[in-house]
């Protein structure tokens, strides 16, 4: 299906992810790899990108790549930590640093090679993060730049296509950053332009030769990788798809109408299952929300199964994107967690699945070009994410349907504004979490005692990592007396100043 990429392997730096993006962007595929089990002699790979990572080359337990980097016949650039991996490995010096870099620091181009063609400047910003410097490039190397700080930043052997930077090009801080990566990209004489959207006939075929005659089924939740997901399966199998929605009594104001709308004018015919009962009953007197993620988890894998059971459905179809497959097997906690309720393993024994996950080595951005491709609306594509567990994690405590409606209408009141002032796209993530405290007011000249809702809003890459959003003062001021006004049982209304970290960016 895909002919040539760049291989990206994987020291555990967090910024892999948005290098593979961005040189996706820029239309060139790229794999990541674990380089525990990297495998280098694929001929389709055009470069190779040694991401940064946490330890230190020096460091016990260190993973070294099957093959010595002198005999890779392609372009290789190392980035941070794989800087310092290809100076080692290579028989230069690597030190601890007296003078750490973190965060902006300037560097000066002493070498215009082509890696830093078409920058006009020799000072630029950059983005660094690292403990250990080099302190000796190898013999057949030329230092290329250095930092204010008079430490080596980058470093080359044209001859053996052989890059380093210590700062990282990926990180938007970095000046000229996409410019550096676009450079190494020609370095690579990568001719093809990979585009995801010319990957849905692809898709479309390999799907058909997996599932041949067999009824597919597919939890759909309106989302954006399921609503994609939902209509090239479609296209695919005709009525052998089966979308199933799961109404859990969990979402939010009018959601479940705006999505039979919306299926319906997609040409998805999805069966609605009204499940509210079943789920409010199951979660009555919950409090812990572990308990919450895995009581909703089952109850909704119960009446997948039932409904895949009595339609004879043997394959179940996933959203699942590129990150979830390269994180499962190295990030542990919140991650894992997260696809709890999507996970087949949490399926009644008596049921044997097979799986079919066409997404599985595509990032949100290409699902959401794919979408855009289709003919998909806007709104659907630009949405919010919205957790699997819906507003129980929303409400930290009892859920009950008093807690429920007060906090449907207030986040319903609250996303209505910030589409009013033309912020809800400019934002990642915003919500409302109701406070299960109840403190003092007086409306219409009576005290009254009674919740209080928190306003959340985030900018992010992927979730991982988050900064609340700069409201100007007079939208809160707007928002505050609408919802006090018109919500009854909200008396007060605060705004979560809190990044993740320390917070995670849903309260449960
Ligand atoms: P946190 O709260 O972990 O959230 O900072 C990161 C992103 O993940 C979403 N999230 C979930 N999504 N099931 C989901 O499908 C969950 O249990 C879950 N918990 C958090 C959250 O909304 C945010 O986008």
């Amino acid at each position: 299906m895909v002919k040539n990429y760049i291989l990206i392997i994987d020291f555990g730096s967090q910024y892999t992810h948005i290098i593979a993006k961005k040189i996706r962007q820029k239309g060139v595929f790229t794999k990541i790899q674990n380089p525990l089990n990297v495998i280098l002699k694929d001929p389709n790979i055009k470069g190779i990108i040694l991401s940064g990572g946490p330890a230190s080359v020096y460091d016990e337990g260190v993973v070294n790549l099957p093959l010595s980097l002198n005999k890779i016949d392609v372009p290789i650039l190392g980035i941070c930590y794989g800087f310092q991996y290809i100076i080692k490995e290579l028989k230069g010096k690597i030190s601890k640093a007296k003078t750490k870099e973190y965060g902006n620091t300037t560097i000066k181009i002493i070498n215009k090679t082509p890696i830093y063609r078409g920058i006009g400047k020799d000072k630029i910003n950059t983005w660094m993060s690292h403990g250990d410097i080099v302190k000796k490039v190898p013999n057949d190397f030329i230092i290329t730049a250095i930092s204010q700080n008079n430490i080596i930043v980058s470093a080359e052997n044209q001859k053996n296509q052989i890059y380093g930077l210590q700062f990282h090009p990926e990180v938007y801080h970095t000046e000229y950053g996409e410019k550096i990566l676009k450079n190494f990209i020609d370095i690579c004489k990568i001719k093809e332009k990979w585009k995801p959207e010319n990957e849905i006939e692809d898709i479309i075929r390999i799907v058909r030769s997996e599932v041949g005659k067999e009824c597919v089924g597919l939890a759909i939740s309106g989302g954006v990788d399921s609503t994609v997901l939902g209509i090239i399966l479609k296209k695919a199998l005709g009525k052998n798809l089966f979308p199933v929605f799961i109404d859990n009594g969990l979402l939010r104001k009018n959601e479940v109408q705006m999505r039979k709308e919306m299926f319906r004018e997609l040409g998805l015919n999805v069966k609605i299952i009204d499940a509210s009962k079943e789920f409010l009953t199951a979660l009555s007197n919950v409090r812990a929300p572990s308990k919450k993620r895995k009581i909703i988890g089952k109850v909704f894998i119960d009446i997948l199964g039932k409904y895949f059971k009595n339609n004879n459905i043997k394959i179940l179809a996933q959203g699942t994107l590129y990150p979830d497959v390269i994180e499962s097997k190295t990030v542990v906690g919140k991650s894992s967690t997260i696809k709890l309720h999507h996970n087949v393993g949490g399926l009644p024994k008596d049921m044997e699945f097979k799986l079919l996950e066409p997404f599985k080595f595509l990032f949100k951005d290409d699902v959401r070009r794919i979408g855009k491709n289709m003919g998909i609306a806007r709104e659907v594509l630009l949405q919010h994410p919205f957790p699997g567990p819906g507003l129980a994690v929303r409400i930290p405590g009892i859920i009950n349907e008093e807690r429920l409606q007060i906090l449907k209408e207030a986040d319903d009141i609250y996303i209505k504004a910030l589409k009013k002032w033309k912020l809800y796209n400019k934002i990642w993530q915003a919500f409302c979490v109701l406070v299960p405290i109840k403190t003092s007011g007086i409306k219409g000249d009576v005290g009254v005692s009674q919740y209080v809702i928190s306003l959340r809003a985030v900018n992010s890459v992927d979730g991982m990592t988050a900064n609340w959003f700069d409201f100007p003062p007079e939208l809160l001021r707007e928002i505050s007396s609408e919802i006090t006004n018109k919500v009854n049982g909200i008396t007060r209304v605060l705004y979560d100043i809190t990044n993740k970290p320390p917070a995670t960016i849903e309260w449960e």
